[in-house]
């Protein structure tokens, strides 16, 4: 049995961020000189999963104070906000954080509304990860090969031979919120699709995926199911667009599992370090998600499939929600 799915010791967190807590530590002890005045914009779904009474108690030990913000309403009128988290999309919203941005540049927005965009089309979404081609002696991680379109459905499979994509393709909404993914074994299926979509080339990866969240400078990675290979005979027999609506948020954790080793076995830390970093650093983003699958067969080739901002399952990950904090103390 293969068991764990933490990355590092629970509780750990980066060397920088340590360093600057423990200074601001010393600087606020015994109590906090000053709150720290979070305001938040998140959906209520999304707030109640994140801000549980553990995270508010511990933020407040660090004298971190959560206030909702209305989003209808100037943000100046509110607050006054020393750091503003949100994760809301829609055209009124983002006029509102950006005129704040401009007028309050002394307030950090966890995370800039141009950097989150970047990860809610799947066509940029994996562009950083690609152009990143990440090859150490821990392994490599690359992007699926990958085709956007947006014509005529009839068109598709000459575009895809033309692309050099081989089947079966997953078909994925070019709008990320949208998790309504579908399979296409033959290229007559192909034509069945309603773009705008992107087409990612199938890797084969044991039926077992890894979930990497990203806090700050903090990793934690579980396991989850996935779907399963493909093999010859699936190509064969297999004709018409298969869905997998959601199969995402159904997946169960396969942490407990009775696995194979081979597929079962996380990704090297070190690894997940350079990527971490580097997507950080070239996203601007601090709070994210990435999917990763091993290529079946192997025991050093990742692809990136999937990557998401602020994720959801704030429960399922624990260790961030300690480092949340330390996120916050420190911008
Ligand atoms: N290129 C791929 N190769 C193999 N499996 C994939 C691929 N892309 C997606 N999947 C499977 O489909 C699931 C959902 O895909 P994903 O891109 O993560 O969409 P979302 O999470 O937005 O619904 C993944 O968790 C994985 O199980
Ligand atoms: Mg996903």
């Amino acid at each position: 049995m293969v068991s764990g799915g933490c990355v590092g010791p629970e509780g750990e967190v980066g060397p920088e961020v340590a360093a600057a807590v423990a200074e601001r530590d010393e600087a606020v002890a015994p109590a906090p000189a000053r709150e720290l005045v979070v305001g938040y914009a998140l959906t209520s779904k999304k707030a109640k999963s994140f801000l549980q009474p553990k995270l508010r108690g511990l933020a407040r030990k660090k004298g971190i104070l959560f206030v909702a913000i209305d989003h209808k309403r100037p943000l100046s009128d509110q607050g006054p906000f020393d750091i503003v988290l949100h994760k809301l999309t829609g055209k009124g919203w983002q006029q509102l954080l950006e005129e704040y941005r401009e007028t309050h540049p002394e307030v950090t927005v966890l995370d800039p509304p141009g950097a989150i965009a970047h990860l809610l089309d799947r066509q940029s979404m994996l562009q950083e990860v690609s152009e990143l081609d990440l090859t150490d002696r821990y392994g490599k991680v690359r992007v699926p090969k990958q085709l956007f379109v947006n014509t005529d459905p009839l068109s598709i499979p000459a575009a895809v031979t033309r692309a050099g994509l081989s089947l079966p393709l997953v078909a994925k909404p070019l709008v990320a919120k949208s998790h309504e993914l579908s399979l296409a074994y033959d290229p007559t299926s192909l034509t069945k699709l309603e773009p705008p979509l992107v087409l990612q080339e199938f890797v084969n990866h044991g039926g077992v995926m890894f979930k990497v969240y990203i806090v700050g400078d903090a990793i934690r990675v579980v396991r989850r199911f996935s779907l399963p290979n493909v093999d010859e005979g699936d190509l064969s027999n297999n004709a018409g667009v298969f869905r997998f609506p959601r199969v995402s948020c159904a997946a169960a954790s396969a942490d407990d599992a009775d696995l194979d080793p081979c597929v079962a076995e996380l990704p090297p830390r070190p690894l997940l370090e350079i990527l971490a970093r580097e997507l950080r650093r070239r996203l601007g983003l601090r709070l994210f998600n990435i999917d990763m699958i091993r290529e079946h067969g192997t025991r050093d080739r990742f692809y990136v499939i999937d990557m998401n901002y602020f994720p959801g399952m704030w429960s399922d990950i624990r260790t961030s929600l300690e480092h949340i904090v330390p996120i916050l103390v420190y911008y």
